[in-house]
């Protein structure tokens, strides 16, 4: 039963407070068929997953640091360390990504928030089944050449952002949320 105090519950965990175990096979895929029931105007199904678990986290963080290191060769070790442990400390990482060619009726725009809505309802499916996750993005999700050479994206696809999922080590403290009353206005305005 979908409730608002369920809901209300919903927050993310810091990737650094993740740790094993994470989801076994069947539970994964039991959430990203969760993940997958979202609004899709036109039924296109513009989204899909990669599975980074495994060695392949250390490939991915390995990958990640190279690239960096061509990119911005200053970076600092606590800047890199923090990349590699983006990719290193959760069990598993889902890769969200929008896929977005031509479409003669559906803007790429509302296809790309149905491919949002799948790494949010991700987010619940991972806390419904108890464990801790986090949406991240950062410049591995904007850097073509990361995305194309490293991921294997297409030249029309977009990274929504990579979900990090696992145990949580920590209690996450609540953070302060925005008000809705103050987010919301009538319309047509009073005078
Ligand atoms: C599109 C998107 C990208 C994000 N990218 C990052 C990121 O790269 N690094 C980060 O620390 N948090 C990032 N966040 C924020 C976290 O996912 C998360 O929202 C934050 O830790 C606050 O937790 P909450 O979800 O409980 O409010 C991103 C959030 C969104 C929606």
């Amino acid at each position: 039963m979908l409730t608002l105090q369920a809901l209300l519950t919903r927050h993310s965990t810091p990737t650094r407070q993740l740790a094993a175990p994470g989801p076994g096979d069947a539970q994964l895929l039991a959430m990203l068929q969760t993940a997958v029931h979202v609004p899709d105007h036109g039924k296109r199904v513009p989204f899909r997953f990669l599975r980074i678990a495994g060695d392949a986290r250390q490939r991915l963080a390995d990958a990640a640091e190279a690239r960096l290191r061509v990119l911005e060769p200053a970076t600092g070790d606590a800047v890199m360390e923090k990349l590699r442990i983006r990719f290193t400390l959760p069990p598993v990482t889902i890769a969200v990504i929008a896929k977005l060619g031509d479409d003669e009726k559906i803007p790429a725009s509302e296809r790309f928030s149905s491919a949002c809505c799948v790494a949010f309802q991700l987010l619940l499916a991972a806390q419904a089944e108890g464990f801790g996750a986090q949406w991240l993005t950062g410049w591995p999700a904007h850097d073509r050449g990361f995305l194309e050479h490293t991921l294997g994206l297409t030249s029309d696809e977009q990274l929504v952002g990579t979900i990090a999922i696992g145990t949580a080590t920590l209690a996450v403290p609540e953070r302060e949320r925005p008000q809705a009353g103050a987010l919301l206005a009538d319309w047509p305005p009073t005078p």
